[in-house]
């Protein structure tokens, strides 16, 4: 099916863009205006967009049923402050009780029942609840638009950051940087319509970086791997990230790929696809060498 923007309605534009940009961190944002009502929504268009300096960008759209604004856009239009709580796990019911349309005056800190916590430098309070916050400052509000629907980019400097003792590494470092147990920070995110997704340690998992010497890339591979029936894309974006194809090992002794040579000798294309799948279950267990090993037999 191809889509073109353009013919839909703005409900059924933020439909399909919002289950196909998925998933999305949520921004719990806290904001007050000037006269000290406080204010506290979440929003999941929201992302980093820079380190140095730290800024993050989110959105309070115009809103698609009635084009009218949301408050924390009015309150960042009056203070240009706003702490941005993350979103774990545990918050996740009481976060989106908090995104109800309460009047301007009621503190959704109270209805969501989560607990107000001074802010160090800027006047938002931030959610006690929540283990990482940032204190920001508003650096520019850039309208994308007049109409129901039509993001309003928060563009903010992160001045602080509060992040709760539990989520460090357990045994500390002896680098000078603490580091972060990304398992311990029990993320939450948004998906299309009701879809959330949450981050746990059964389903993350580890893309090593590419070496700063590049990878040949997948056009380098020798035809029978490249054209494999077995090999996946994964398989293949692994073995391409080498910096050259290595060469055969004499010592490299493996049982199982012995048994497939002997075995498979006078049947040439099931000995092709016994290797191929053998290379496929080395390298879901990361072993790249191996696998490139057992291909390399098969030249
Ligand atoms: C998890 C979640 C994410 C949301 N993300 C957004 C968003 O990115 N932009 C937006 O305009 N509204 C978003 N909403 C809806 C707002 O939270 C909702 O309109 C809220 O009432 C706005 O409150 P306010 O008028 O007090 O600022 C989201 C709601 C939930 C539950």
């Amino acid at each position: 099916m191809i889509i073109s923007l353009q013919d839909l309605k703005p409900a059924e534009k933020q439909y399909y863009l919002q289950h196909i940009i998925a998933p999305r961190p949520i921004c719990f944002a806290s904001t007050i205006d000037v006269e000290g009502n406080v204010n506290l929504s979440p929003f999941s268009f929201f992302n980093i967009f820079s380190s140095n300096p730290p800024v993050v960008i989110f959105s309070p759209a115009r809103r698609v049923r009635d084009n009218t604004t949301k408050h924390t856009l009015q309150n960042v239009l009056e203070v240009p402050e706003v702490v941005i709580n993350m979103v774990t796990y545990d918050m996740v019911q009481q976060t989106s009780l908090a995104s109800c349309e309460y009047p301007k005056t009621v503190n959704e800190f109270t209805k969501a029942g989560f607990t107000m916590e001074k802010a160090t430098v800027v006047r938002p309070p931030m959610v006690k609840e929540s283990l990482a916050k940032m204190e920001c400052r508003v650096m520019e509000i850039k309208s994308l638009g007049e109409m129901g629907g039509a993001g309003q980019l928060v563009i903010c400097k992160v001045l602080v950051l509060h992040i709760d003792e539990n989520l460090f590494e357990d045994v500390p470092a002896d680098e000078v940087m603490r580091k972060l147990d990304q398992r311990k920070i029990h993320h939450v995110a948004r998906l299309g319509g009701d879809w959330y997704c949450q981050v746990n340690e059964h389903n993350l998992f580890k893309v090593i970086k590419p070496s700063t010497s590049l990878g040949i890339g997948v056009d380098a591979l020798p035809a029978h791997i490249r054209n494999s029936k077995i090999l996946t894309g994964n398989n293949l974006g692994l073995l391409a990230n080498v910096k050259e194809i290595p060469v055969i090992e004499a010592a490299f002794n493996d049982d199982h790929l012995k048994q497939i040579l002997q075995y498979y000798s006078i049947n040439p294309p099931e000995m092709e696809k016994e290797l191929h799948l053998y290379a496929s279950s080395l390298l879901s267990d990361g072993k790249v060498q191996e696998a490139w090993q057992v291909l390399l037999s098969n030249d």
